[in-house]
């Protein structure tokens, strides 16, 4: 008799059968989605990776696997094989494979399946937890398989793509020297070298600028890198990167690759046409009119600097006003919702988004709701001069209906909090267009900005290059120096960012003295680059991109969980291995660890 697997090979997918193929013999192999008995016929849904078909087993058929069908359950393994045949009156226009079923005469149980812990449908309300658990299950549901076909498709395309644009792939060690400045790193001990630390690299920034000085010329890889963050939904402590470098290159030049890249990507994945080039916008720009260095441009509704005014009208007659104001770099900004948004948020609303607005660590949110003639109305600035209240007016555009939310003190929280605000109401709101790819690169970033406490830190990292412009001031304003260093962003997320790096070592030395190293302190942290670059480095910058995020957007996915094949949790645990875990005395011992009690 004739044995699946050895004499019957699978013919076709679930997915693949169609009315033309009606009078064909097939053999399928997949997992029981659902079973139906109806009066002597069973019915079942065989799943796998490229879809559903119906499989019907009649009792007139073959007396075996008709029985064998009535046994089967959700989820067990199975192969059938059996004749095409067109469904006539009861088509399923909701599948591809709804116009055919498969009438089996024979069937093979390959395992058989415990009952599931959830149910495998894309609106499943089960708890994410118990999925991450049984993660090789909740990957059984199509919505996750579609998501890793897709993401499949941005490594092919990737890999295409910049091959054929004269890069080389070239790997980059994990296992790393632990160099200070930028994420927070794992450490691994060395058993060989007591008391001495690897640092899984949080990205192959230093090696790939030693590719350049190599004569590489143009390097990529598809990346793992690693960061001990705090995590969220755009954040995992291990991320994926499609990384490259190119010698010979301003700017223009890598973000061109980059955009190439992109709409490569957007056609392979998802058939869309990506308009070129991508719109440039200046970092104090974005900040300025949307609070945000990663900017959702898929709708407007930018903020207003009513600073000046404010300054103008010495407060209006509102001491906070006039406090804020007078404060060192003390600002104050306007947000306004339209009336048509406006009207459905009532007192209480406003109320709750004061909370969402202390979550940023604000101390309130000033509001005032436009009534006839420009009045304020639902505001605690009462005592505002009409004088300042009609510049307001004009500044941000109010009309009759609108509200107005206004934020005022140090400029990094003022623009945290509207723009939190425009990104909230305009979700909420329902303002925000769906299918659409504002693809945007923010550029002039500065060099450096202060870290908590107030040093002077890299904003991207240390060998960034400065402005040209700008190097005059590089010790007497460092604050204001422009970087090199461009992000890009899409519809609201970071997905790529780089620079064109630093290649003449008195400019390196300039910034390390910015920030505040010692040529010896920097000989000790970053000497091997510091000592390559003595040899004849090329002018270079390069990008990396986040491939999580990337697949993230592609797929409409809101978490970057929805794109790994095995996530972490917020906490940083997988749930399925139950990763990280004790390990014993003796594995300690030989790594000359103790544990503090
Ligand atoms: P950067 O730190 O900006 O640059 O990272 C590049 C891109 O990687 C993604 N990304 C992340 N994705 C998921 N989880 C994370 N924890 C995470 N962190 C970053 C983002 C980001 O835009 N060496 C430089 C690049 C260069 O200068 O060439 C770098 O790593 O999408």
């Amino acid at each position: 008799m004739a044995e699946f697997l050895i004499d019957l090979k699978r013919t076709h997918d679930c997915g693949a059968l169609r009315a033309a193929d009606a009078g064909k013999r097939v053999v399928l192999f997949g997992w029981v989605a659902a079973r139906r008995d109806h009066g002597g016929c069973v019915f079942i849904d065989l799943r796998d990776r490229a879809g559903t078909t119906q499989v019907v087993f009649e009792p007139g058929t073959d007396e075996k696997a008709h029985r064998g069908a009535s046994e089967l359950r959700r989820e067990f393994c199975v192969a059938i094989s059996g004749l095409v045949t067109e469904r006539g009156g009861h088509k399923n226009p909701n599948m591809p494979t709804g116009d055919i079923e498969v009438k089996a005469d024979d069937l093979t149980v390959f395992s058989t399946s415990e009952t599931p812990p959830f149910d495998f449908g894309d609106d499943t309300k089960s708890d994410e937890a118990i999925r991450l658990k049984h993660r090789y299950l909740d990957l059984r549901r199509p919505g996750l398989q579609k998501n890793f076909i897709r993401r499949s498709i941005v490594y092919q395309t990737t890999r295409r793509y910049l091959s054929d644009n004269g890069f080389l792939e070239i790997e980059t060690p994990f296992m790393v020297k632990y160099t200070p400045g930028g994420a927070r790193n794992f450490l691994v001990p060395s058993r060989l070298n007591p008391g001495q630390f690897y640092a899984l690299a949080e990205s192959p920034q230093i090696f790939k600028q030693l590719f350049m000085v190599a004569g590489m010329d143009r390097y990529f890889q598809i990346v793992r890198c690693f960061r001990d963050e705090d995590l969220r939904l755009d954040r995992q402590p291990e991320f994926t990167q499609i990384d490259l470098e190119m010698s010979f290159v301003v700017e223009e030049d890598v973000q061109g690759i980059m955009e190439g890249l992109m709409v490569a990507l957007w056609k392979d994945v998802l058939g869309v046409e990506v308009p070129r080039p991508f719109l440039r916008l200046p970092y104090a720009e974005a900040i300025g009119k949307y609070g945000s260095d990663k900017p959702d441009l898929r709708f407007d509704l930018p903020l207003c600097d009513l600073t000046e005014l404010v300054v103008r009208h010495d407060g209006g007659g509102v001491g906070l006003l006039q406090a804020a104001v007078k404060a060192p770099g003390g600002v104050v900004k306007g947000w306004r919702l339209p009336a048509a948004q406006a009207k459905s948020l009532s007192r209480a609303d406003l109320d709750k988004l004061e909370e969402f607005a202390k979550g940023f660590g604000a101390r309130g949110l000033a509001r005032a709701r436009i009534g006839e003639g420009g009045i304020w109305t639902q505001s605690p600035m009462k005592t505002i001069t009409d004088d300042l209240r009609r510049a307001i007016n004009d500044a941000a555009g109010l009309g009759d209906g609108d509200l107005l939310f206004l934020q005022f003190g140090a400029k990094k929280l003022v623009n945290a909090v509207l723009g939190g605000l425009r990104l909230h109401l305009a979700a909420k709101n329902d303002l925000i267009p769906k299918n659409q790819w504002r693809f945007c690169w923010i550029t002039e970033f500065p060099l450096f900005e202060a870290n908590d406490e107030g040093q002077l830190v890299s904003a991207h990292h240390p060998f960034t290059s400065p402005h040209a412009d700008d190097l005059e001031r590089l010790e007497s304003d460092p604050a204001s120096v422009r970087a090199r260093a461009y992000d890009l962003v899409l519809n609201g997320n970071e997905i790529a960012g780089g620079s064109i790096r630093i290649h003449r070592s008195d400019v390196q030395a300039r910034v390390f003295r910015a920030l505040g190293l010692s040529d010896e302190d920097a000989r000790a942290k970053f000497g091997f680059l510091l000592e390559a670059f003595k040899f004849g480095p090329p002018p270079h910058g390069g990008i990396a991109a986040g491939v999580d995020r990337l697949s993230m957007l592609l797929c409409g996915a809101d978490s970057l969980r929805d794109v790994i094949a095995f996530p972490k949790t917020q906490k940083g645990t997988d749930l399925l291995t139950d990763a990280p875990g004790p390990v014993s005395r003796r594995q300690l011992d030989e790594l000359h660890i103790a544990l503090k009690e």
